[in-house]
C-alpha cells in the first residue's frame, strides 16, 4: 500500500488522524504503519462504530427466555451412541479444534496459556495433556484426530516453539495444523482508531469468534474437508480435565444430525462465571454470565434447584459443514470499555487510569441460533471440568491439580489400586485415557 492510498482509503473513512505523525516517523516505521493500515477491515470497523452507537442508547428489554432442555442419555441409547462415536473416530472422520489465542491476563502468566505448567507431578503444560489425549485417541482408534490449533499474534510463536521444545508432544506434525486469528484496532469513544505509538495502531484479538474466520483464511477448513473430516470437537486450552473427543458426545452429535452440540454441567453456585444455553424466541441462544442479572441466576425451582442449573463449559461438536457455512457469515460484536494506551497530540504515550476506549470481540456461541438442529449433553464435572483461569482461589492451578488427582485417584481405585492421599498422582492420557483403559492396560510407574 502507498502513501497515497492509505490516505485516501482513511479519509474515506473518516480516520485521517492516523497519519498525523507521518512526517515524524522514520522509513521502517512508515513502512510498518502502511502495513498495519493495510490489514484494516473498514466494513468491521463500520459494524464497531455502529456499535458504539448503540451502546450510548438505553437498551431495549431482552425478550424473556427459558433454560434449554438437557439431554442425558442412558442405558441402550447411550451405549449406541458410545458405538457410533466409536466407529466415526475408527473412521477418522472427527477432528480437534482449540482455541488457544487469549491473553491468559487473569492468571498472570507470561506466555500461551497452554504453556502453563499443570501436571502435579511432573509440570508438564496444559497443551501436554491436550496433545497426549489426541495420541490415546490415534493409538485406540487408529486413525488419528487431526488438531487444529487457533493462536493469535502475540502467542503464536512461543506456542509453536513449546511444541517443538516438547516433540509435538509424540503426535504427527502433519496432523497439528496452528493457525492465526485476526487482530483489530479499538476504537475512542468517538469511533476514532486508537494509535498506541505515533506510527502504530494499537490492534487486539477478534475474540475467539474470530476462529471461524480464521479456520477459512488458514486452509483448515479445506485441510478437514480434505481429510474427510465430518465433525469438530471445539475446546478452549484452560481445562486441563476436558475429555476431547469423547465417543458419547461425538456418537450423539451424529446420532441428533445436530450442526452443534454442547456440554454442560451444573453450575457449582448461582454466580459461577458460566454462560447458560437458554430458548428465546422459539430459538437457542448462549446468555453469558456477565449479561445475567442477579435475579436471573439465583432464581430457584420450587424443589430448590437453580432455575439456570447448567453451565456452559464451552465445550462444542460442530458439524464441518455448519463451520463452513458459518464462515462465510457476519458475526455479532461485542465490545467492552477498557484502559488503552494512547498517543496524545504531542506523540508521548499514555497508560491512562480509567477505561478511555473500546476493544470488540467475536464470541464463538453466537452462532447457535443458527444452528438448525442443537443439543445439550449433560456431563459430569467432577470428571471433565477444572479450568485454570486465576491465579488463586477457584478455578486456579491449585484447584485443577486436586480436581485432576481426584479423578486420577478414582481411576485407580477402579483398577484395584488405593494410595495415600499424600502420594501425588499423575497419568499420561496416551497411557490411559478412561478408568476401563486404565484397568485395562495396568500400572506403568514412570
Ligand atoms: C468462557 C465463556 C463462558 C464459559 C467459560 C467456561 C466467553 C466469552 N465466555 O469464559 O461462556 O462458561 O469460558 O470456562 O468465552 N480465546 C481466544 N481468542 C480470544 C479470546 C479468547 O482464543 O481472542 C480463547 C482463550 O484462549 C480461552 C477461551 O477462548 O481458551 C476462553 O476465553 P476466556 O476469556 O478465558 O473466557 P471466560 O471469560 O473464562
Amino acid at each position: 500500500m502507498t502513501l497515497t492510498e492509505a490516505k485516501t482509503l482513511l479519509q474515506a473513512n473518516g480516520q485521517e488522524h492516523v497519519l498525523r505523525f507521518w512526517d515524524t516517523l522514520g522509513p521502517a516505521a512508515q513502512a510498518a504503519l502502511l502495513a498495519q493500515i493495510a490489514t484494516l477491515d473498514f466494513a468491521a470497523i463500520g459494524r464497531m462504530q455502529a456499535l458504539l452507537r448503540d451502546a450510548g442508547k438505553p437498551a431495549s428489554q431482552a425478550a424473556p427466555f427459558e433454560p434449554a432442555p438437557v439431554e442425558a442419555p442412558e442405558g441402550d441409547a447411550l451405549a449406541a451412541h458410545v458405538a457410533q462415536g466409536q466407529e466415526l473416530l475408527r473412521q477418522g472422520k472427527v477432528a480437534a479444534l482449540l482455541v488457544a489465542g487469549g491473553q491468559g491476563s487473569r492468571l498472570g502468566y507470561d506466555g500461551p496459556k497452554g504453556a502453563y505448567p499443570i501436571g502435579p507431578i511432573t509440570d508438564r503444560p496444559l497443551f501436554w495433556f491436550h496433545a497426549r489425549k489426541l495420541l490415546g485417541l490415534k493409538r485406540t482408534y487408529g486413525k488419528p484426530v487431526p488438531f487444529y490449533v487457533m493462536t493469535s499474534e502475540a502467542n503464536d510463536a512461543p506456542t509453536r516453539a513449546c511444541f517443538e521444545a516438547n516433540d509435538y508432544f509424540g503426535l504427527d506434525r502433519q496432523d497439528v495444523f496452528f493457525f492465526t486469528q485476526g487482530m483489530w484496532p479499538a476504537l475512542d469513544p468517538q469511533g476514532k482508531i486508537i494509535l498506541d505509538q505515533p506510527g502504530h495502531i494499537f490492534m487486539s484479538p477478534d475474540g475467539h469468534g474470530g476462529v471461524l474466520a480464521a479456520l477459512d483464511r488458514s486452509g483448515a477448513l479445506a485441510d478437514m474437508a480434505a481429510r474427510g473430516i465430518e465433525h469438530v470437537f471445539f475446546f478452549q486450552v484452560d481445562n486441563p480435565m476436558v475429555d476431547i473427543a469423547d465417543p458419547l458426545f461425538v456418537g450423539l452429535h451424529a446420532a441428533k444430525g445436530a450442526d452443534m452440540t454442547l456440554k454442560v454441567c451444573k453450575k457449582r453456585e448461582a454466580h459461577e462465571g458460566m454462560g447458560v444455553v437458554v430458548v428465546r424466541d422459539g430459538a437457542y441462544a448462549m446468555v453469558e454470565y456477565s449479561e445475567l442479572s442477579d435475579e436471573q441466576m439465583e432464581r430457584t425451582n420450587p424443589d430448590g434447584s437453580l432455575w439456570l442449573a447448567y453451565g456452559s463449559p464451552a465445550i462444542h461438536m460442530f458439524s464441518r459443514a455448519f463451520l463452513q457455512a458459518e464462515a462465510a457469515r457476519h458475526m455479532p460484536l461485542h465490545l467492552a470499555h477498557k484502559k488503552i494506551a494512547m498517543v496524545d497530540d504531542a506523540g508521548q504515550t499514555h497508560k491512562p487510569a480509567a477505561p478511555n476506549g473500546y476493544k470488540f470481540e467475536k464470541f464463538i456461541f453466537d452462532v447457535i441460533p443458527n444452528a438448525k438442529t442443537l443439543v445439550t449433553l449433560a456431563f459430569d464435572r467432577a470428571e471433565e471440568f477444572s479450568p485454570v483461569k486465576n491465579a488463586e482461589g477457584n478455578d486456579s492451578p491449585a484447584t485443577a491439580k486436586r480436581d485432576l488427582q481426584a479423578k486420577w485417584r478414582r481411576w485407580l481405585a477402579q483398577a484395584g489400586v488405593t494410595l495415600p492421599d499424600t502420594l501425588p498422582v499423575e497419568i499420561d492420557p496416551a497411557h490411559a485415557l478412561n478408568a476401563a483403559q486404565l484397568k485395562d492396560k495396568g500400572l506403568q510407574i514412570g
